[in-house]
C-alpha cells in the first residue's frame, strides 16, 4: 500500500460486502477483543461482539467506572478495567474497538496500532485530516487491520441503493439531499457536522466511489461552546452532481431523509421506516432538445409509479464486526478502511474552513 495524501481520495473500489463471513473463518479460533469506551454506543459494539460467532469480547474499558457497570450483564465473562494500559498488554486482545469521544480515538488507535492490536474506530476515524494519514501510516507500518464504523456501509437498505446505481436503473445521478435532524445529542469536543455527517458522507462515497470537487458550508452555535449545532454542507462533485446535507442538533423532530435523484428515477431512504426503507419514483422531467425547448416550451413531467423493494431487516453493527474480524482473519482490506476514513475527514475538515470563510468555495 503507499502512503496516504490527498490524492488517495481520488478513486477507490470497495471490495464486495458479500464476503462478510467464509466457512474458513468460522473454523478459527475467535478473534479477543477489548471494546474502549463504554458510554452510549460502546455498548451496542459489546453486544455485536459478543453474539458474534467470529469474535470474543475479552476485555471491556472505560476511564468512567460507573459505565463499566453494565457490561456484566453483556459480557459476563469479559474482564473490566479503567486503564486503556491494561488493554494494549492483553496477550489475549488481539483487536480494540474504539468508542470514545472522537477528539480521543486518533490517540487510542494509535497507542493500540502500536501495540500490535487490530483497530475498529467509530466514526470519525479522527478529528483532522493529519491525525487520519497517521493513523493510515500506523496501521501500514504495523501491518494491522484499520477499520472505521461507518456503519451505514453496512446496512441493507444502503446495500439495496448501491446495487440500484450501480445497475443503472436511476440513470445518471443528479443530485443528493439529504436530512439528518433530531434534538441532542449535543458533543463537546465536536460539532454537528462531525457528529452526524459521517454517516452521510460515507453513505455518498461509497455510492458515487469518488470524492467531491470542492466543499462549501455554513454553520451556527446556539448554546454557546462555540461547536456549531445546525450546519448546512454543500458538495460539488462536477458534472452537474451536487450533494447537500443538512445536519442539527436542535430540531424537535427527528428526520432521517435522504433523495437521490436520477435522469430515469429517483428515490427516497428513510431511515426511520423499518418496513418501507426505499421508495423508488418513476418521476422527472425530460427536456426535448429543440428551438421550443429552448423557450421553455417543451419540458415534460413523467408522474410513474412508486414502488418500495423488499429490504432484508438486520442490524448493520453485527455486519461491522463480522466484516472487522474477516478482514483480521484473511488480511482483506476493510469497506471502511483508513483511506475511507481519510475521504470524510477530508470533507470535513474543508467545510471547518468554509464555515470560517462564511460559506466560501474550498477545492479539495
Ligand atoms: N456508528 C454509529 O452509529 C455511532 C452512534 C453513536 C456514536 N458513535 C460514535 O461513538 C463514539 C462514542 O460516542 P458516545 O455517544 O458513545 O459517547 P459517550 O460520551 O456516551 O461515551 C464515551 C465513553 O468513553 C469513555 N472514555 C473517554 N475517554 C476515555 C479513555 N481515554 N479511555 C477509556 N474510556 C474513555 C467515557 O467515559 C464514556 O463512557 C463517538 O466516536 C461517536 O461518534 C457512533
Amino acid at each position: 500500500m503507499s502512503p496516504p495524501d490527498s490524492t488517495d481520495a481520488a478513486t477507490h473500489s470497495p471490495p464486495q460486502v458479500d464476503s462478510f463471513v467464509t466457512h474458513a473463518d468460522r473454523a478459527k479460533t475467535p478473534v479477543g477483543v477489548a471494546v474502549v469506551g463504554c458510554g452510549y454506543w460502546g455498548p451496542n459494539l459489546l453486544r455485536n461482539f459478543q453474539n458474534c460467532d467470529q469474535t470474543r469480547v475479552v476485555a471491556a474499558c472505560d476511564a468512567d467506572p460507573g459505565r463499566l457497570e453494565r457490561v456484566g450483564v453483556l459480557c459476563p465473562q469479559a474482564e473490566t478495567t479503567t486503564r486503556f494500559e491494561d488493554v494494549l498488554a492483553g496477550d489475549d486482545i488481539q483487536a480494540v474497538a474504539i468508542a470514545t469521544p472522537v477528539g480521543t480515538h486518533a490517540r487510542l488507535a494509535r497507542q493500540a496500532l502500536e501495540a500490535g492490536k487490530h483497530v475498529l474506530v467509530e466514526k470519525p476515524l479522527a478529528d483532522s485530516v493529519a491525525d487520519a494519514q497517521d493513523l493510515i501510516q500506523a496501521a501500514e507500518q504495523h501491518q494491522r487491520v484499520l477499520m472505521v464504523d461507518h456503519t451505514f456501509l453496512f446496512s441493507e437498505p444502503v446495500r439495496h441503493i448501491k446495487a440500484l446505481i450501480d445497475s443503472g436503473e436511476l440513470g445518471e445521478i443528479y443530485y443528493f439531499d439529504s436530512v439528518r435532524i433530531n434534538l441532542g445529542l449535543i458533543q463537546n469536543d465536536v460539532n454537528v457536522l462531525w457528529d452526524l455527517a459521517p454517516h452521510d458522507l460515507s453513505i455518498v462515497d461509497y455510492l458515487l466511489g469518488r470524492p467531491p470537487r470542492s466543499v462549501s458550508a455554513i454553520g451556527t452555535c446556539h448554546t454557546g461552546c462555540g461547536m456549531e449545532d445546525v450546519a448546512y454542507l454543500n458538495l460539488d462533485f462536477g458534472n452537474e452532481l451536487i450533494a447537500t446535507f443538512h445536519v442539527n442538533w436542535l430540531s424537535p423532530v427527528k428526520i432521517r431523509h435522504m433523495i437521490i435523484g436520477g435522469s430515469k428515477k429517483s428515490l427516497v431512504y428513510n431511515h426511520l421506516d423499518p418496513v418501507e426503507p426505499i421508495k423508488i419514483y418513476d418521476r422527472g422531467v425530460s427536456v426535448t432538445d429543440s428551438a421550443e425547448a429552448r423557450r421553455g416550451l417543451l419540458i415534460s413531467y413523467r408522474t410513474g409509479d412508486v414502488w418500495s423493494p423488499h429490504i432484508e431487516q438486520g442490524e448493520p453493527l453485527a455486519a461491522v464486526v463480522r466484516h472487522f474480524a474477516h478482514c483480521i482473519r484473511t488480511g482483506e482490506t476493510p469497506l471502511s478502511d483508513g483511506r475511507a476514513g481519510l475521504r470524510i475527514a477530508q470533507v470535513l475538515e474543508a467545510s471547518e474552513r468554509s464555515i470560517k470563510a462564511q460559506g466560501g468555495r474550498i477545492t479539495l
